[in-house]
């Protein structure tokens, strides 16, 4: 493939992303492929590298009725989708956290220290450069950083011919409370972010409605 054809191909593949509201539940999403897209999350990029993410496959046909009635954005994926990933941010990421700690030196293998011009550098950044000053401002700095790796699973997954569609359309209290009281997931520590369906359409793309460049893109 040439460049000017690689050009076309990513085009195309952003065409062919579309947030799918019909499901075909008969087709079912290849282990290999799964494991790909999965993979394209994990390495997707973070602040600091602290991954601030965890990756939930509800797989459970139980717990997908339950969170039905207080997640009206989910349902077409819940009734037809392959898999139904729960994206959880970390509530607590900060320069002093157990957590934090244990990234640097398990996953990067690094000496920590709350002391360490690593670790007082975050502190800075997060204090006074983001300002994030309360565990709300905490949480959607984190959650932020979920979208990317959303984005990109969504986007390794168009390549592989796999459609998806963000979901946010749930209530986020009723559903920290119910993983909490299912015990699902730690909430002291993670709190939902977003989810995110995969699997194949049952439907027609529609073409894409966008703004034109030129309103959206300048120079300063
Ligand atoms: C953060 C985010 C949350 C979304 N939440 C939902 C949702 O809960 N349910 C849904 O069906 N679509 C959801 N969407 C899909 C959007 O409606 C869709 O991306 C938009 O209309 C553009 O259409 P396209 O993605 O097909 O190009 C969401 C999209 C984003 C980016």
């Amino acid at each position: 493939m040439n460049t000017k054809q690689q050009r076309q191909a990513i085009i195309e593949t952003a065409h062919r992303r579309y947030a799918t509201k019909k499901y075909d539940p008969s087709k079912h999403i290849s282990p290999a492929d799964w494991r790909t897209i999965l993979e394209v999350g994990r390495l997707s990029p973070s602040s600091f590298g602290y991954e601030p993410w965890q990756f939930v496959l509800i797989d459970s046909d139980k717990v997908k009725q339950d969170i039905k009635p207080f997640s009206w954005g989910a349902v077409n994926s819940i009734n037809g989708a392959d898999k139904l990933l729960l994206i959880l941010a970390r509530t607590d990421v900060a320069y002093d956290s157990d957590y934090v700690a244990r990234l640097v030196r398990d996953i990067k293998g690094h000496l920590y220290s709350k002391l360490s011009p690593v670790s007082q550098s975050f502190k800075h950044f997060q204090e006074n450069d983001l300002h994030l000053a309360s565990p709300r401002a905490r949480f959607d700095w984190a959650a932020k950083q979920c979208y990317i790796a959303m984005a990109n699973m969504m986007t390794a997954a168009a390549e592989l011919g796999i459609d998806s569609c963000p979901i946010e359309g749930f209530n986020y209290r009723k559903m920290n409370q119910y993983l909490k009281e299912h015990h699902l997931v730690d909430t002291k520590h993670w709190h939902a972010a977003v989810m995110v369906s995969f699997g194949y359409r049952d439907q027609p793309i529609t073409p894409k409605v966008r703004q034109p460049l030129a309103d959206i893109y300048r120079k300063i």
